[in-house]
C-alpha cells in the first residue's frame, strides 16, 4: 500500500451499472486516484464518457492481467457476475493486488480456495454483500431482534436484470440470524400444503427468503420478525446505486491495511 500517496484503484465490470458508479465515486475522491478499467465490452472507450462529459484519459481494455502490470494498482474492486469474479480475484492477488469484491453469487468451492490462497500468502480480500451503511444497519439490528423474536422471515427485492437469488445481503442476513438463534427450531408439527411449488420461498436453516424481481427496484430488504401479538419490521431502501459509494471507498481506504480474507462491511465499522 502506498503511504501518503492516493490510493491506486483498477475497477473491473468497468462499463456496467456499478461500475461506472464506483468509478465516479473514486475519480471524485480526493484520496484515491482511478488508473484502470476493465471490462468486456466498450472496449477502447475512455471512462470520463460514462462518468463525466469529458475524457480523462482512461480508457476500458480487456486483459486485467495486463492492466494490473501496466498501472500498479493498490486496490482492484470487482462488480462483474459470479462467473467472471473469481478468475479476477485470483488474478488480482497472484499480482498482489488487495481485491475488494462486491460480484455476489460467489460458489463456496471458489470461496475456500481464495481464503487458502490467502493465508498462505500476505495478502487479504474483501468481501461485501452489501456496500450500503444503512443495509449493514438493518442485518446488525436483525440480528439483535432474532434474539427476542426468533420467528423471521426475509423478503428481497431488485431490479429484474439481478441474475442470482436470493440476494447476497439476504442470504447474510439469515446467516447472521441462524447464528443468533443458535439452534431455534419452529415446531413442524403442522402439515403444510404447498398449492405451488416456491411459494414459501427459500430456506435456509428455518428462516424463509423470497426474492421479488421487477423493473423499477434497485435493491430493497424487509426482515419481518412475529411474535405473540406483534410483528416487527426493519427495512432498507437502496433508491440509488450512489447508495454502495460510500462503502466502497470506506472499504478501499481501510480493508487492505487490515490482514487475511474480511467478509462484511460490518467490520470495517465501528459497530
Ligand atoms: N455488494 C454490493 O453492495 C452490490 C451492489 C450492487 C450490485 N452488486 C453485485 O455487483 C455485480 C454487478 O452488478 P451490476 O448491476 O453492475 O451488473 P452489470 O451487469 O450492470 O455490470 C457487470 C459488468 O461486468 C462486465 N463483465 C462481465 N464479465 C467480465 C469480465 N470477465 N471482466 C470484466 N468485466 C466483466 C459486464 O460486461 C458488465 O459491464 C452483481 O454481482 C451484483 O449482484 C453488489
Amino acid at each position: 500500500m502506498n503511504t501518503g500517496k492516493k490510493i491506486r484503484v483498477v475497477v473491473t465490470g468497468a462499463a456496467g451499472k456499478m461500475g461506472q458508479a464506483v468509478m465516479k465515486g473514486v475519480f471524485e475522491d480526493p484520496d484515491c486516484s482511478l488508473v484502470g478499467a476493465v471490462d468486456v465490452t466498450l472496449i477502447g472507450t475512455d471512462v470520463g464518457k460514462l462518468i463525466r462529459s469529458e475524457n480523462i484519459g482512461v480508457k476500458i481494455e480487456r486483459d486485467l492481467q495486463q492492466v494490473l502490470e501496466e498501472t500498479q494498482p493498490d486496490v482492484m474492486v470487482d462488480f462483474t457476475n459470479a462467473e467472471a469474479a473469481f478468475d479476477n480475484i485470483m488474478i488480482a492477488l497472484k499480482s498482489n493486488v488487495y481485491p475488494i469484491v462486491g460480484t455476489t453469487g460467489l460458489a463456496e468451492k471458489e470461496m475456500e480456495e481464495i481464503q487458502n490462497f490467502c493465508e498462505n500468502t500476505n495478502i487479504g480480500a474483501f468481501f461485501a454483500p452489501n456496500f450500503a451503511i444503512g443495509a449493514v444497519l438493518m442485518m446488525q439490528c436483525a440480528k439483535i431482534a432474532a434474539r427476542f423474536l426468533p420467528d423471521v422471515e426475509i423478503i428481497e427485492l431488485h431490479h429484474d436484470k439481478k441474475l442470482d437469488s436470493p440476494s447476497g445481503t439476504a442470504l447474510r442476513t439469515a446467516e447472521l440470524i441462524a447464528l443468533e438463534r443458535n439452534s431455534y427450531s419452529k415446531d413442524t408439527e403442522q402439515k403444510l400444503i404447498e398449492r405451488l411449488e416456491g411459494c414459501r420461498g427459500g430456506d435456509l436453516e428455518g428462516i424463509h427468503i423470497h426474492s421479488v424481481r421487477l423493473p423499477g427496484l434497485v435493491a430493497h430488504q424487509e426482515v419481518v420478525f412475529g411474535g405473540l401479538g406483534q410483528t416487527f419490521s426493519i427495512r432498507h431502501d437502496s433508491i440509488s446505486r450512489e447508495s454502495f459509494i460510500p462503502g466502497v471507498l470506506l472499504a478501499i481506504k481501510e480493508a487492505p491495511k487490515r490482514k487475511g480474507v474480511i467478509i462484511g462491511l460490518e467490520n470495517l465499522m465501528d459497530i
